[in-house]
């Protein structure tokens, strides 16, 4: 079976302090656990297992690693098997390497991304339980993020040099995780670049995704929600707190998601993402976006270009 969703990713901190409360106050997250050296772990109300945020303090913003859940243990021999023979470079962890996890797989992704493959992470336990549960918790005093959902990365792109790590990436996710590739946007004269690429690891449009640009990155990662009226709630809560909002609600072409972009007080972007737009299924055809609506399927409702969310990333 193999992954079958993001499970945490591990960003940059400038403020640890600030991001603590921006993550418990704003996102709705609660603080699991502090490490000695001032990581913090956090996880959303509707999550199970021990963490799906870890800040890092550190002097910028960005992403250290992302790490993806399997699974099943025998699972990490599978793509440590397959990972090898695709040409890629394995590093393993022991119990314990990262924290409240099982043994790992660590390796780079073609565009230099490190990833992380995990089958055990301590269990927690979803805030509303599993006997009776009420919808949604008592306590709420943000967004209620329901659970980390995706991340978007940034890739080199230099298609004069013959470089495309969007379709370096997008290949190895197809043939070593068995990802399917949901949607893409084509450009170049002859509409034969990957510029952008979307892959699912179960049945939600996208687990994880690619664009190109001039460097590698962190563009975003996507808390869940469930609907439009949460979105719009969401730009409230982001308005009340003075975050640096990117892109008020929206709706993408690309997925059908409604969405908000915004950034934590250390500069990394973040998204809320609402809705299934659609489920995707192993036969499935994948969706092109060409060129010329490019921006449609980014922006459905404004059709337009927005500099800074193609320019700013971290
Ligand atoms: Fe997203």
């Amino acid at each position: 079976m193999g992954i079958i969703r993001i499970g945490h990713i591990n960003i940059n901190a400038i403020d640890i302090e600030v991001a603590k409360k921006y993550y418990t106050k704003v996102m709705d997250m609660r603080i699991t656990h502090e490490d000695e050296d001032g990581k913090v772990y956090l996880k959303c109300w509707d999550e199970w297992d021990k963490y799906s945020v870890i800040l890092t303090p550190n002097d910028k913003a960005g992403m250290n690693n992302i790490a993806y859940k399997v699974a099943k243990d025998s699972d990490l021999d599978d793509l440590k098997t397959k990972l090898k023979n695709y040409g890629v470079d394995v590093r393993e962890k022991m119990e314990g390497d990262i924290p409240f996890c099982g043994r790992a797989l660590e390796f780079n992704l073609p565009s230099g991304h490190e990833m992380i493959l995990y089958a055990q992470k301590e269990f927690i336990g979803k805030d509303v339980g599993v006997t009776n549960p009420e919808p949604w918790p008592d306590g709420l005093t943000g967004v209620g993020a329901h659970w980390l959902d995706h991340a978007l990365l940034m890739c080199e792109l230099n298609p004069e040099a013959g470089i495309n790590k969007v379709a370096e990436n997008t290949k190895l996710c197809e043939e070593v995780f068995d990802m399917k590739l949901a949607e893409q946007v084509m450009v170049g004269p002859n509409g034969d670049v990957q510029l952008a690429t979307w892959l699912s690891a179960g049945n939600t449009p996208h687990d994880i995704a690619f664009v190109g640009g001039p460097e590698m990155g962190l563009h975003h990662f996507a808390f869940f929600l469930d609907d439009w009226a949460d979105i719009l709630k969401a730009a409230d809560v982001l308005s009340k707190n003075d975050v640096k909002v990117d892109v008020t609600p929206q709706r993408h072409g690309i997925t059908r998601g409604n969405t908000i972009y915004f950034f934590d007080p250390s500069g990394n972007r973040n998204e809320t993402f609402a809705g299934l737009g659609y489920l995707v299924q192993p036969d499935m055809p994948t969706v092109t976006w060409t060129e010329d609506k490019l921006w449609k399927g980014i922006f459905y409702h404004t059709n337009q270009p927005v500099e800074s969310f193609t320019n700013v990333y971290t």
